[in-house]
């Protein structure tokens, strides 16, 4: 496998649809580390290390040594937004950096201006920009997109491109006949249907040029037959969906565990206090419904009630999100546990996390970009599942259980990225070296 990994060699580019707080933090922190201002912690691409070999081989690279991902010197930053701030501009009004780091970098960060966004504002009705484009046509839009892309890549000399939304969460829609095949895809864009999305328009604008795309928002955009069809048919990678930071990353660092010890839980009560525009988006009921059904299936899916009804069985489990403009980006969530023990015996848990979303979220898109092009350049494409341990709500196969275990997610990340090196996988088995090991001594 590992001779059929292509080198990362050229630019890449990192197209982003939204260049609102979280890609503008991407933005200026991947910046302000080119300068050696800062470090990137928190991306597993940068700073994790990976073990190989058994454990008595003391093998343990760094990722980005072991496999061949693209440099951040070798990226160019573009995207899309419906106001037309320029990047800078953007970052100083969502608050996350502060003004000095912003300062440090500002050439780099004013030189990156939007280009005019896809919008329907039946999907997204807190927002107001201006910087939209027109067209007769749903079709006709995806065709501007492809356009702007290709410019792009022209522009910056990019050997590669790869695309991660990060624009607003969209209202929620079902999935229905107009997304089912390539075909009643592209005539519902024709047809200016109403269920297709803006999001959508920009992945089938990727997915027809072959470039990757991740989706950061619980949208449904790719996670339609249409567009996975059309992944498979251009060997493009895609995955989804929804950024796992905050609170969903604390559930699926912790029910794991809970559930390791056959504790039982009766109810999970989460509540979010965030100031953002992100937290002006989801004040709408619409917009909060895709995200709630993003959020509430991870418990399910990591506890399985049916197999476990005295454990699981009553789970009561209520999240909630309350725009609140004081506390800015730094989210503020409430989870309150009710466990039980031996012979029923209750108990309780309470987390309180004051976290900085876009601060958590920035370096999942990074690694997200790197991921898909490294998965492109391997002759991955379609579903890449591997890449389930950045989502909230992972893309999965039709028919198949996502897993959300967060740890369960990691060693499946990890052995793919073996497999692709043609390393031995890790099972955490042992046995087949110990007893030779301990004879040894
Ligand atoms: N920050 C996190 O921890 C986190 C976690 C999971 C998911 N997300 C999701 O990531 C997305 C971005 O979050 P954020 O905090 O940066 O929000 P944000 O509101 O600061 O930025 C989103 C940007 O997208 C733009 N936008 C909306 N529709 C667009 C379109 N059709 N085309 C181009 N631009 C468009 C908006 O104008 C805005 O600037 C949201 O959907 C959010 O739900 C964020």
């Amino acid at each position: 496998m590992k001779e059929q990994v292509q080198k990362a060699d050229g630019k890449l580019g990192i197209l982003i649809p939204g260049l609102g707080a979280v890609a503008t933090t991407l933005i200026a922190g991947v910046e302000a580390i080119k300068k050696g201002l800062a470090q990137p912690i928190g991306s597993l691409t940068q700073m994790g290390n990976i073990r190989l070999g058994k454990r008595t081989e003391n093998r343990s690279p760094l990722i980005k040594e072991f496999v061949p991902l693209a440099e951040l010197e070798d990226i160019a930053f573009g995207g899309w937004d419906v106001y037309d701030d320029n990047v800078f501009e953007a970052a100083s009004n969502a608050k996350v950096l502060e003004l000095s780091l912003l300062k440090a970098i500002e050439p780099e960060l004013r030189a990156l201006k939007p280009m005019k966004a896809v919008f329907d504002k039946s999907f997204v009705r807190n927002l107001n920009g201006k910087n939209i484009k027109q067209a007769a046509t749903k079709y006709l839009l995806a065709q501007e997109v492809i356009k702007d892309i290709e410019n792009f890549r022209r522009a910056n000399r990019c050997s590669r491109i790869v695309m991660v939304w990060c624009g607003s969460t969209e209202k929620y829609i079902e999935p229905s006949e107009v997304h089912d095949s390539i075909e009643s895809f592209e005539q519902a864009l024709h047809d200016n249907d109403p269920r297709i999305a803006p999001s959508m328009i920009y992945a089938y604008a990727a997915l027809k040029l072959g470039v990757p795309f991740a989706n950061g928002a619980p949208n449904l955009t790719c996670d339609i037959p249409a567009l996975i069809e059309l992944a498979r048919e251009t060997n493009t990678p895609i995955a989804g969906k929804d950024f796992k930071t905050g609170q969903t990353l604390m559930k699926t660092i912790l029910a794991p565990g809970l559930y390791a010890r056959a504790l039982g839980i009766r109810g999970w009560f989460s509540t979010n206090i965030l100031g953002n525009r992100d937290g002006l988006v989801l004040d709408d009921p619409d917009n909060f419904k895709t995200k709630e059904v993003s959020k509430l299936s991870v418990l399910e899916e990591i506890l399985r009630p049916e197999l476990n009804p005295e454990l699981y069985g009553e789970l009561y489990h209520k999240v909630r999100i309350n725009y609140y403009p004081p506390h800015g980006d730094n989210k503020e969530s409430w989870d309150n546990i009710d466990i039980f023990g031996w012979l029923g015996y209750s108990m309780q848990i309470k987390i309180n996390f004051l976290c900085r979303d876009s601060i958590l979220a920035a370096p999942i898109v990074l690694d997200l970009a790197l991921f898909v092009d490294l998965a492109k350049r391997a002759g991955m494409s379609g579903i890449q599942e591997w890449l389930s341990f950045y989502f909230k709500s992972p893309q999965t196969a039709p028919g198949l259980r996502p897993e959300h275990d967060i740890f369960k997610q990691l060693i499946k990340l990890q052995n793919t990225l073996r497999h692709l090196m043609g390393e031995d996988l890790i099972t955490h088995l042992g046995l087949d070296y110990y007893q030779e090991f301990v004879e040894a001594l």
